[in-house]
């Protein structure tokens, strides 16, 4: 269960596939386990009525289909959608979990609409999981769920994953609904997060708050006991590699080589998102340029920026804060045959993306704050055997735990990161391929299914150890 399914419905009923960590990592993960998908469909009528609500389920029925899962959709109006989607989830919940302060806000009749939609998730999956059923609710949309549902079906086997970060229990504490949210994800047998570091956050966060104990991998509350556990999410690294044995990846990589003619390639991709630190990035880039004069004729940076949650003013001041910053650089820094920044702010098809990340020399991944990121393991996935790029890294991103051997930096430290993208262009062949090798395989290694097998083995461990056991 979570708030996106893998695809969402335009007004006109069109499905688009969704972006983002959570979908691109669950894509392949459902088919594996025949997982049945419960979530939003990203359709907000002003009104529901049957007949709105039978078309939604037919579109959902045919995009489901289309891509292969099986999904249900939960559904919202409007008004709902604006309070707990729009309000609650991303004006809230979402800033404070990156430790966001700035964009915090917080209103109660967002509240009101995140709770009543919480409670339409539980009764969804109440009314239709079988007895013992392994039910897996995903990130923050979704916090009071696990509570809810236990409630209603306290034979279910729930678990629960945060896909972003846990903060301070400093920083949870201005959230006035935090005890509520706490209990809420204590619903769950087993709670799931990408770093060690978010775990212990929210360990502190249960005891400081909650008052509960915490120790020997759990926390124990009035209902029980809760497991925690430290899962890295992977991707689907074979999607990767078939996508670059597809000869429209290799003509797409030829077109890109020529437009550049011989001029080096620095990429990020990323969802339009404050917590992506994009503007620091440019402002790092400007700082290269000018630090580096002659580089301008020799490097080229693009920049795939995905628009996101663009009803949001905070996301549409970002747009336009990226794009007056980019054109400032490039009036200032280019030339009539070139522009060292080149921005895209659409999402770029599969096969161009596997040709943009082989192709590029380095891929500048800097956000203040991410719960894991995984445009870092798209781009080392995509490095061939034997050679390839370097990937330079915020210490901010959960990535930053497993992948060792990339390029750290702060990326508030624009200097730093700065003296990384030379460093990254300049790095001979054979310490490229050292650095690489091991991160490649780890990619490879530790796979999106296999992220979806360990969590899901733990939660059945979790139901075990709690069942009341036989009096010897
Ligand atoms: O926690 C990560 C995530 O679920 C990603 O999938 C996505 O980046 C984001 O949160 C949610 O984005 P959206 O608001 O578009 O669903």
């Amino acid at each position: 269960m979570s708030n996106r399914l893998p695809f969402s419905l335009a007004a006109d009923g069109a499905a688009c596939r969704s972006v983002g960590g959570l979908a691109s990592a669950l894509g392949g993960v459902g088919e594996l386990f025949g997982l049945v998908w419960i979530g939003w469909s990203g359709a907000a009528p002003s009104h529901r009525t049957d007949a709105v609500d039978a078309a939604e389920r037919q579109a959902v029925a045919n995009a489901a289909q289309t891509l292969g899962c099986d999904c249900r959709s939960v559904p919202m109006n409007q008004g709902e959608a604006d309070g707990f989607y729009r309000g609650l989830a991303n004006a809230s919940l979402w800033p404070l979990l990156h430790d966001d302060l700035a964009h915090f806000r917080y209103r109660p009749d967002w509240w009101d609409a995140y709770a009543a939609v919480n409670e339409r998730f539980a009764e969804a999956v109440a009314g239709a999981a079988s007895p013992g059923e392994r039910v897996w609710i995903h990130d923050y949309h979704l916090m009071l769920l696990p509570g809810l549902l236990r409630r209603r079906r306290p034979d279910l086997r729930i678990g629960f994953f945060l896909h972003t970060p846990f903060p301070s229990a400093d920083a949870f504490r201005r959230h006035p609904r935090r005890e509520e949210l706490l209990a809420g994800v204590l619903g769950a047998g087993l709670i799931g997060f990408q770093t060690r570091r978010h775990l212990e956050h929210f360990e502190e966060a249960a005891q400081r708050i909650g008052g509960h104990a915490c120790g020997a991998g759990g926390i124990r509350h009035r209902r029980g006991r809760t497991r925690t556990g430290v899962f890295p999410i992977g991707i689907d690294a074979s999607r990767f590699e078939r996508g670059l044995a597809d000869p429209a990846t290799a003509a797409y990589a030829e077109r890109l080589a020529a437009a550049r003619g011989g001029r080096r390639l620095v990429l990020s991709v990323e969802r339009l998102d404050p917590t992506k630190g994009i503007p620091q990035k440019l402002d790092a880039i400007e700082a290269f340029l000018e630090l580096h004069p002659g580089q301008k004729e020799e490097v080229e940076f693009l920049l795939i920026a995905v628009p996101s949650r663009e009803d949001a003013p905070a996301y549409r001041r970002l747009r336009e804060e990226v794009e007056g910053r980019v054109g400032r650089i490039n009036g200032k820094h280019g030339a009539p045959d070139r522009v060292p920044v080149r921005l895209i702010c659409r999402g770029v098809g599969f096969h161009e993306l596997c040709a943009l990340y082989r192709s590029a020399d380095a891929c500048l991944v800097t956000p203040l704050a991410d719960g894991m990121n995984l445009v870092a393991k798209e781009y080392l996935a995509c490095q061939p055997e034997g050679g390839g790029g370097v990937l330079v890294l915020s210490e901010f991103a959960g990535a930053a735990d497993e992948l060792r051997g990339a390029l750290r930096v702060n990326p508030h430290d624009t200097l730093a990161v700065a003296g990384a993208i030379a460093e990254a262009l300049t790095r001979p062949e054979d310490a490229r391929r050292a650095a690489l090798a091991p991160m490649r395989e780890h990619v490879r290694t530790h796979h999106a299914g296999g992220w979806a097998t360990r969590f899901l083995a733990a939660l059945d461990a979790a139901a075990a150890c709690s069942r009341p056991q036989p009096r010897p």
